[in-house]
């Protein structure tokens, strides 16, 4: 069979033209978004009273048959038909003969391709926010079993103030919960039905876009329809918060690649989530997260990628637009590739709390209550950071800890010392100093807790409800 559009032309298309310009390779994923449009657009066209029901039957039977080959891989997929609308399309007219070329009645391929991303990041979003969800529920469970373990807490990557490392964790939660809110709001401008705006115009036939978006659960219809066929800001919104959780995930992949170096010590991922190497029989490789951390780039790649692609572009379609596709599909892999192994990597990850610990204890993290303890004396807080840094001189000098200090050596610095300090210097009374909404003291991480708890069952009833 010919070219579908081969009416108006006289020679046979170039076969680099072909190769060049096909969508195929690629947006046969779109094939079964591709047949459910088609199938409530033909159920329209029969209602509306376009089509004859017989036809909308036969044409019915047709498609289904089609995504059935479809599935079993019975069907090969042909280059001159160019993307994926026309290999349904021919497939189908083969399938039940010429009164499948009904189907396009009152349709183009603008607003058909729209539907199908429309449809296919729809289900998607869904997929990423519950991997989202997992996510957090293994940090969480991390989280309440490390309630006790303190650990230095960085800034410069310098040891900062000791913290919780629950604490530590459940900023990640955060970071996660608002990756899913931010989906959570985009499918309301995924979820609007492009189809019904023809090529650009609308159409001649009398349908009926509201009962096509009833049928396929879109809230809304597009209102203007240049801006149906043209808008592919969903997908730029898509991008760009799958860019934000990718450098979300680089962040804890950054830390955990540190953490399990032998300088730090700190966790051990499982087994399962770790390669060898080839030469050096000793090596336990973080691969997973150092692949996560370079995969990041790839995402950003696709952002600006099709951000340029839409740039300038005059409505409505152009076939540039056909290039939405690639970046959108490996960007959905990647973070799909990420997410499910974070997870669990997360959940059986070791964490070696003695060594954290120790870590605290040789540190000077402490540093800024013992200048608030002189502060409560009554020493003005510049003064106070000034005595301390003294006493921090000292010990380095001296290869001591705060810790290790006696009464006498405190009382060199100023007179204000008593033998309170000793309490005041324990990192769990650092820590559990920071007793404000949000900080690192037990009780409040707890709460903390409890609070992501409630986010969680949020989610749950936002993915029950969208699945
Ligand atoms: N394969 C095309 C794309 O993905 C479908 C739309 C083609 N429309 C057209 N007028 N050539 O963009």
């Amino acid at each position: 069979m010919s070219k579908l559009w081969g009416g108006r032309f006289t020679k046979q298309t170039n076969h680099l033209v072909d190769e060049y310009t096909a969508s195929i390779g690629f947006d046969q994923k779109l094939a079964e978004e591709d047949i459910q449009g088609s199938l409530a657009h033909v159920t329209m066209l029969g209602k509306c009273g376009i089509l004859p029901q017989e036809d909308v039957e036969t044409i019915k039977g047709g498609l289904n048959k089609v995504l059935e080959k479809i599935r079993k891989g019975e069907i090969e997929f042909s280059v001159s038909d160019e993307d994926i609308h026309m290999n349904v399309e021919k497939n189908l007219i083969a399938e039940i003969g010429p009164v499948g070329g009904k189907l396009h009645t009152g349709r183009s391929r603008n607003d058909q391709v729209a539907t199908d991303m429309h449809l296919y990041l729809r289900k998607r979003v869904v997929e990423l926010s519950g991997m989202l969800y997992e996510l957090q529920k293994s940090l969480i469970g991390q989280a309440r079993d490390n309630l006790d373990t303190i650990v230095p807490g960085y800034t410069h990557l310098q040891r900062a103030q000791p913290i919780l490392f629950a604490h530590h964790l459940m900023a990640y939660v955060s970071m996660f919960q608002r990756d899913i809110e931010r989906m959570m709001d985009s499918y309301k401008r995924i979820n609007v039905l492009p189809l019904g705006a023809g090529a650009l115009a609308g159409t001649t036939f009398p349908i009926d876009r509201h009962f096509v978006a009833e049928q396929l659960q879109f809230d809304r219809v597009y209102e203007n329809s240049l801006d149906a066929v043209s808008d592919r800001d969903f997908i730029l919104e898509f991008l760009s918060h799958a860019s934000i959780i990718m450098m979300h995930l680089s962040r804890l992949s950054e830390e955990l690649v540190l953490w399990s170096s032998t300088e730090f010590n700190f966790i051990e991922l499982d087994d399962a989530f770790c390669t060898g190497s080839s030469i050096m029989p000793q090596k336990k490789n973080p691969d997973v997260p150092e692949l996560v951390r370079g995969k990041t780039g790839r995402v950003y790649g696709n952002l600006m990628g099709l951000l340029t692609v839409l740039k300038s572009l005059p409505l409505a379609y152009n076939k540039d637009m056909q290039e939405d596709k690639e970046g959108m599909f490996d960007t959905v892999a990647t973070l799909e590739g990420a997410l499910q192994l974070f997870a669990p990597m997360i959940a059986t990850m070791k964490v070696n709390k003695s060594r954290m610990r120790e870590a605290v204890n040789k540190d000077f993290s402490n540093a800024t209550d013992i200048a608030d303890f002189l502060v409560g004396k009554g020493l003005p807080f510049r003064q106070a950071h000034e005595v301390i840094g003294k006493t921090v001189l000292y010990c380095i000098q001296n290869g001591k800890y705060l810790l290790d200090l006696t009464l006498e050596e405190f009382k060199q610095f100023s007179p204000l010392f008593d033998d309170a300090i000793y309490e005041v210097l324990q990192p769990e009374t650092v820590v559990n100093a920071r007793n404000v909404y949000g900080g690192t003291a037990k009780e409040q991480v707890a709460d903390a807790i409890k609070r992501s708890e409630v986010l969680l069952r949020m989610t749950e009833q936002w993915l029950e409800e969208h699945q």
